[in-house]
């Protein structure tokens, strides 16, 4: 008998951006923010006392959903806090899914969901974005766990959140939207916990707070749903000191407001350039774009950007074989980046 599950033997592991160990590179390759959190996020972590490490954490994190319901408007009560977004992702899927109790998906989107239903041993259905009323497939799937990346990774685009709300209503299943992104866009679907039981938010604390080396991330949802998520996840997932971090970084909203402002300006003047440049970019509502290489063969791109220390993500899977995706970094990283890629369409 092998060690594990035949279905672990037989899967791929989920394959996460590179993590180069220098750190003098342009590092445009995993979404991070590129500014530091805020100071008050350092300050929380040194005022940790040794009793707060001796012991266990709070296992609901109230430090923290006192603060986020204060800020997001809802009751702690709504709010489930995880470590990072994808482990509320991980126990989304255990709590939902099973071999008779598929999840479902819009494609091309993060490709780590398909990654969790292989372990769980749950049908998958990837319905492709584009298709015509891709959103009505998918309400008819009716699956346990329908799962939108909103805005998406790695498109950039942001679905309507009536489309969302009208989704919600027809399936009989949780809607889980993950709003990993959604610091950067126009709109968000927090208000869809109010009217719907079913919908379940994922919010994320590593892009627009900068804290993707915290590992924190939670959950909103109606009270209902969260009991339910309580049972599946580690009482202790969320340690003394992320639980802290977090608090003072979602209260410090002027420094958040204002680091997302930089980054929509600079997403705007990345954008332009590279469409100077050549490169077919659509607007995009997240920390990065999308660009396709048009003219140039894309996966040669990325290893001669690689090659100058400059990292963006390359994924060969179908629809994407032709583009980069690039986070929006600082104005000098950008202006690197920009300046290699005209001297590889020269070239
Ligand atoms: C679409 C999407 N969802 C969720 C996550 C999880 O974020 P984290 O676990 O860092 O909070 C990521 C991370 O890159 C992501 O791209």
């Amino acid at each position: 008998m092998g060690y594990f599950r035949e279905r672990i033997d037989k899967m791929a592991g989920y394959t996460p951006g590179f993590q180069p160990k220098q750190t003098d590179v342009v590092k445009l390759n995993t979404n991070e923010n590129p500014y530091p959190p805020s100071p008050a996020v350092l300050e929380a972590i040194r005022q940790t006392t040794a009793e707060q490490l001796r012991r266990y954490p709070d296992p609901f994190g109230d430090v923290f959903r006192r603060v986020a319901a204060g800020v997001l408007d809802v009751q702690p009560e709504n709010i489930i806090c995880t470590n990072g977004g994808d482990e509320l992702l991980n126990i989304a899927v255990r709590a939902c899914c099973d071999a008779d109790r598929p999840l479902a998906t819009l494609g091309p989107t993060y490709s780590l969901y398909p990654v969790l239903a292989a372990i769980q041993g749950c049908p998958a259905i990837e319905i492709d974005r584009y298709a015509p009323d891709a959103i009505g497939q998918l309400a008819r799937a009716d699956a346990a766990l329908t799962i939108i990346c909103n805005p998406n990774a790695p498109t950039c685009d942001l679905l309507p959140v009536d489309a969302l709300a009208d989704l919600a209503s027809t399936l009989s299943g949780v809607l889980l939207i993950d709003e990993a992104y959604v610091d950067f866009a126009d709109d968000n679907a927090l208000r869809l916990i109010r009217d719907f039981t079913n919908v379940l938010i994922l919010r994320s604390m590593s892009k627009g707070y900068s804290l993707a080396g915290l590992r924190f991330g939670f959950g909103l949802a109606d009270t209902g749903l969260i009991e339910g998520l309580m049972k599946v996840r580690d009482s202790y997932a969320a340690d003394a000191v992320a639980l802290r971090a977090a608090a003072a970084a979602i209260v410090d909203q002027p420094y958040f407001k204002e680091n997302v402002h930089k980054i929509k300006a600079e997403r705007r003047r990345l954008i332009e350039a590279l469409r100077v440049i050549g490169l077919d970019v659509p607007d995009s509502q997240t920390n990065f774009v999308l660009a396709r290489c048009v003219g140039r063969d894309a996966e040669a791109v990325f290893k001669a950007l690689t090659q100058q220390d400059i990292y963006v993500r390359y994924f060969n899977l179908p629809g994407l074989e032709d583009k980069l995706r690039i986070t929006v970094g600082t104005p000098e990283q950008n202006d690197t980046l920009v300046a290699a890629l005209e001297a590889v369409y020269k070239g």
